[in-house]
């Protein structure tokens, strides 16, 4: 038999042989899983643009991170606020198991106990999007989420005025693997679609999103009437074509340009862009990470709108 701890020393000497010649260890792979959940909820997931509450100039409210009541919403199906996602037992999710808080996010499921026993959470939730998560990060968004500091904070109940519905979004239907992380067109797949970017950017007839056959073309609407908690003063903002196509998408944007309106709010002619996108957030995305999310926007099919 091998000697356990010399296995363990030339395993860890090697490693170290791998990060100095910068051999391919993503970056990923060497992250904790609470770094790993801090980045995903905080970057690409951007769970505080919905969960963390704002002040008028659309800064998040000290000591009340994803404590809910960042955003709430009023459309003829629902009329629901974000949730507290802080570990408070009584009024966030400190009282779920770590299956019961993954349910909810790749699943919409609530646990079977408390005020909404089993309702399915409304599909402002995307966990169309969400259930592409790979096990490993769904793990990481949990450690993360329960390091956070308990707040106590009471929201309006939600009212449902018709069932759940998610269009299925073939790309997190299909599911990904640890290996496509290695690919830059498959990650940054898998991160525009747990970001939910084409959730936003394509346009939706009679209340259902048209995933199939103008995905990525813009024309959805986001409007002060039906979306409380933007910035004052917010005037509201309609999707983009972020497509291929040469005048109407990002055809004849320079990777710069793409990367300075996902992470500045700078549009290529200059614009400054508009909530609800949480440019801020994305702002703190690694290169390699946002190089990925622009190689898949370039594989979108070019489309008009
Ligand atoms: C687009 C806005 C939005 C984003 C982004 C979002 N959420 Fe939510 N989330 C909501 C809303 C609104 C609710 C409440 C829905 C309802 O009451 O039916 C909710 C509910 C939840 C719940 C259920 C909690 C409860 O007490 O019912 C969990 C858990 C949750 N979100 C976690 C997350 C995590 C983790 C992320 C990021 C990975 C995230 N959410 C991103 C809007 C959002
Ligand atoms: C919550 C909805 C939402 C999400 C999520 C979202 N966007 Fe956007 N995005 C918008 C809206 C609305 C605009 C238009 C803003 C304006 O015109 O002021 C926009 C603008 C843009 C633009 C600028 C396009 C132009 O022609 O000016 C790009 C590029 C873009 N989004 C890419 C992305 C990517 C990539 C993701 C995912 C990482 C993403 N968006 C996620 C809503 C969203």
């Amino acid at each position: 038999m091998q000697n356990p701890s010399r296995l363990r020393r030339i395993g860890g000497l090697l490693l170290a042989a791998l990060v100095l010649c910068g051999l391919s260890v993503p970056a990923r792979a060497q992250d904790s899983l609470l770094e790993r959940g801090r980045y995903l909820v905080t970057t690409v997931m951007a769970c505080g643009n919905c969960h963390t509450p704002k002040d008028a100039e659309g800064r998040p409210v000290a000591g009340k991170q994803l404590a809910g009541g960042g955003i709430a919403v009023d459309i003829p199906p629902f009329a629901v606020t974000s949730a507290n996602i802080t570990p408070d037992v009584e009024t966030g999710i400190g009282a779920w198991t770590d299956d019961e808080v993954k349910r909810a996010i790749i699943h919409g499921e609530r646990p079977d106990r408390g005020a909404q026993a089993g309702k399915p959470l409304a599909a402002i939730m995307a966990a169309n999007f969400f259930k592409a998560l790979l096990p490993r990060d769904l793990d990481a968004i949990v450690v993360y989420l329960r390091s956070l500091p308990a707040v106590r904070n009471v929201l309006p109940a939600p009212v449902y005025r018709a069932p759940v519905r998610h269009e299925p979004f073939a790309e997190a239907d299909r599911g990904f693997t640890e290996r496509d992380m290695q690919d830059p067109v498959r990650r940054g797949a898998y991160l525009a679609t747990i970001a939910h970017c084409l959730e936003c950017h394509t346009p939706m007839h009679k209340g259902v999103l048209q995933l199939d056959t103008a995905l990525g073309v813009g024309g959805r609407r986001f409007l002060p009437a039906f979306i409380k908690g933007l910035p004052e003063g917010w005037k509201g903002a309609v999707s983009r074509n972020i497509t291929a196509h040469p005048e109407q998408g990002l055809g004849g944007w320079s990777d710069a340009q793409i990367k300075r309106a996902i992470t500045q709010a700078v549009g290529h002619d200059g614009r400054k862009l508009q909530p609800p996108m949480d440019y801020a957030s994305y702002a703190g995305l690694r290169d390699e990470d946002l190089d990925a999310i622009v190689a898949y926007l370039r594989s979108l099919p070019a489309q008009p709108r």
